[in-house]
C-alpha cells in the first residue's frame, strides 16, 4: 500500500491554490507516521491547513475519517477550498476560518476524534500555543487524538545549524515567536490533560507529538 494509491493525485494544484515546497516536501512522511495515529472513523479537524495541499491527501489518504479544514487567513481558505472542490472527496469539507490561537473555539468545533496542527507553533508566541493545545484538547473527543508537527528545541537546544538559522529569523521578526522546546510541549500537553503517547522522529529534524485526551 503506497500513499499515491491512497490520495487523489494533485500534482498540480488547481485554479486559485497555492502550493508549498515545504508542505510537498513533508506530505509523505506525515502520511507515513499518521498510519499509526489515525482512527478508524469519525471527525478530523486540521487546524492553520495553509494552502490545502496537506488535507486533501490526508483525506484520501484517511477515508474513514470526515477531514475539516481550517485557518485564519481568508487567502488559504480560498486556495484549500479550491483543493477540496479539485478532489470532490465525500470526507473533506470547505475550510472554515479558526483563529487557533482564540479562547473558546472550541465550544464551537469541538467533538473531534484527531485534530492536526501542522507547522504552526513556531510561528506563534509560547502564550498562543498553550492557548492551541488547551483549545485543541477541549475540542476532542474522549479518546481523541492531537498531533502536533514541527521543529522544535530538544531540552532547551537548538540542534541543528538550520535550526539555528530559523529560529534567529523569526526571532528577528518577532521575539516572542520561534522554536518551542520538546519538554515545555510535553508540559504543556500533560497540562490540559492530554496524555502523551509518543514522539515520533521526523526528516529534517522535525518531531510529531501524538497525544490523547484521556478523560
Ligand atoms: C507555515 S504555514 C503551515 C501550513 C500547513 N499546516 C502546512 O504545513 O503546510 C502556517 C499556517 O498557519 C496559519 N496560521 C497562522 N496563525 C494562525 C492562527 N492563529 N490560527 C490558525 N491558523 C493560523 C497561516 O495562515 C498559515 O496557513
Amino acid at each position: 500500500m503506497t500513499i499515491d494509491t491512497l490520495s487523489p493525485t494533485l500534482d498540480t494544484p488547481p485554479a486559485g491554490a497555492l502550493s508549498s515546497p515545504a508542505a510537498q516536501r513533508n506530505l509523505a512522511p506525515i502520511l507515513q507516521a499518521l498510519e499509526t495515529v489515525v482512527p478508524e472513523t469519525g471527525k478530523a479537524l486540521e487546524l492553520a491547513s495553509g494552502t490545502g495541499e496537506h488535507v486533501v491527501r490526508m483525506a484520501g489518504a484517511f477515508p474513514g475519517l470526515t477531514w475539516q479544514p481550517s485557518d485564519i487567513d481568508p487567502t488559504r481558505i480560498t486556495s484549500i477550498d479550491a483543493y477540496v472542490a479539485a478532489a470532490g472527496l465525500p470526507n473533506l469539507r470547505p475550510a472554515i476560518r479558526i483563529d487557533a490561537t482564540r479562547h473558546g473555539w472550541s465550544a464551537i468545533h469541538g467533538g473531534n476524534d484527531l485534530i492536526m496542527v501542522v507547522n504552526l507553533l513556531h510561528l506563534i508566541s509560547t502564550q498562543d500555543a498553550d492557548m492551541v493545545i488547551e483549545q485543541a484538547a477541549k475540542a476532542l473527543n474522549r479518546g481523541g487524538r492531537l498531533a502536533v508537527y514541527g521543529p522544535f528545541k530538544r531540552s532547551g537546544t537548538l540542534t541543528s545549524e538550520g535550526d539555528f538559522r530559523f529560529d534567529a529569523e523569526l526571532k528577528a521578526r518577532d521575539p516572542l515567536i520561534g522554536y518551542k522546546d520538546d519538554t515545555e510541549m510535553t508540559k504543556m500537553l500533560h497540562a490540559n490533560w492530554l496524555e502523551l503517547e509518543k514522539i515520533i522522529e521526523m526528516p529534517a529534524n522535525n518531531l510529531m507529538f501524538v497525544a490523547h485526551r484521556a478523560n
